[in-house]
């Protein structure tokens, strides 16, 4: 009797085991299948040294979709609908990672360790002088001769109902591209369930560093690029800007906008005032310049820093920031020399940027002048940019 009872409640056992098993397997199932409707991962090449790169394609309950690249964290195409609907990448970019390895202006990618120019690629922190690659004439841009937009970061995707996300993971070690201190850096992008492109950045060093970091995507909202960008209506929340020298690093000036081709204040069409007789467009050979955010709007990020309208299409694009800046490039350097996807050659201001950041060459101004961006060894940045898309 106990042995016809033991085997009973082995059987049992093996029962409720196996159930539960399948159980598991069928949630597990349930999660990847869910996973799997909302990111897909695919093998988009390899670097010359033979490190694989793979893109993956998030896309959320409504049908909006990224495709991202875990080289660079490149965005490669954003669809996003038209008033009527139409789905259209609202960003530059190339169609393979050859292109991008090549020669790219920055389509798309994370920049870092320090989004735009430092003077003389050079600063001084507690005594010491660090040098910096001097890339862009004698300053130094967007983190150097290979910053956070040439690397291989770690990716892992995630989802959440109806949103999807990629974690983006990269460890800069000490004195990379000149740099003092280990980094431990977090990028990640969510398409949310609200047409989002959510970008929140997280940086840990191990020493005292400068940390600015930014995304670099050229939008384009007349859909798969068909002209330029200059009848798109642009707002800055802002009610002032950072003159520039001639090689575009801020002289400390800070200046009203009152009436001035700078003022964006209202809803404006960019191309209107970008020809006329300025010495600051005339530097920046357009608009390239960082416009100040108040606290209490980036504190909140309910009141958005900038919005662009395109009225063709009726596309409409808010971008909210935590960041205390934010750096409006009109595409002039885009001269012809970038065929991109789908064959179309980007010529002079066909996409703009909207970078949101600290202000350029903070590293060599006084303590306290501006927003500071040093961070201290084992303390957290963070920063979050939110690209909201609508039609109107
Ligand atoms: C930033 C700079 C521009 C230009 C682009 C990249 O936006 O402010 O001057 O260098 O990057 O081409």
């Amino acid at each position: 009797m106990k042995f016809f009872n033991a085997i009973i409640s082995s059987l049992i056992l093996a029962l409720t085991l196996s159930s539960c098993k399948q159980e598991g397997t069928a949630e597990k199932k349930n999660q990847t299948a869910k996973m799997n409707s909302l990111v897909q991962k695919q093998a988009w090449g390899q670097l010359a040294d033979g490190s694989p790169v793979d893109l993956y394609t998030l896309t959320n309950k409504n049908g909006l979709v990224a495709q991202i690249t875990n080289y660079g964290g490149i965005v490669v195409s954003l669809m996003t609908p038209d008033r009527n609907g139409k789905m259209e990448d609202v960003v530059l970019g190339y169609e393979t990672l050859d292109e991008y390895v090549r020669d790219n202006p920055y389509f798309g990618c994370i920049v870092g360790r320090y989004g735009n120019r430092i003077a003389k690629g050079q600063f001084e922190l507690d005594g010491k002088t660090y040098n910096l690659a001097k890339n862009n004439g004698e300053n130094h841009l967007h983190g150097g001769l290979k910053g956070f937009d040439k690397v291989i970061w770690e990716a892992v995707p995630d989802t959440s109902e109806g949103e999807a996300s990629l974690n983006l993971t990269y460890v800069s070690p000490d004195m990379e591209e000149g740099y003092p201190g280990n980094l431990e850096v977090r990028v990640v992008y969510t398409l949310t369930k609200n047409n989002e492109l959510k970008i929140t950045y997280f940086a840990t060093p191990d020493k005292k560093t400068h940390v600015n970091l930014t995304h670099h995507g050229y939008f384009n909202l007349t859909g798969n690029a068909q002209r330029d960008i200059l009848d798109h209506q642009l707002s800055i929340t802002s009610n002032g800007f950072l003159e520039v020298d001639a090689s575009l690093i801020p002289t400390g000036s800070l200046t009203g906008l009152n009436g001035s081709p700078f003022d964006f204040k209202k809803p404006k069409r960019i191309g209107i005032e970008i020809n006329t007789e300025h010495e600051q467009l005339k530097r920046g050979q357009g608009y390239d310049h960082c416009w100040l955010l108040s606290s209490s709007q980036t504190a909140s990020m309910k009141v958005p820093a900038a919005t662009l309208y395109e009225p063709v299409s009726g596309r409409y694009m808010e971008v909210f920031t935590t960041e205390p800046g934010i750096q409006f490039y009109s595409g002039n350097f885009l001269d012809g020399k970038y065929k991109g996807k789908g064959g179309v050659v980007y010529q002079d201001r066909w996409g703009l940027c909207l970078e949101t950041q600290h202000f350029p060459d903070t590293p060599n101004r006084s303590q306290n002048e501006w927003p500071s961006t040093i961070v201290m060894p084992g303390s957290h940045y963070s920063s979050t940019t939110v690209y909201k898309f609508a039609v109107k």
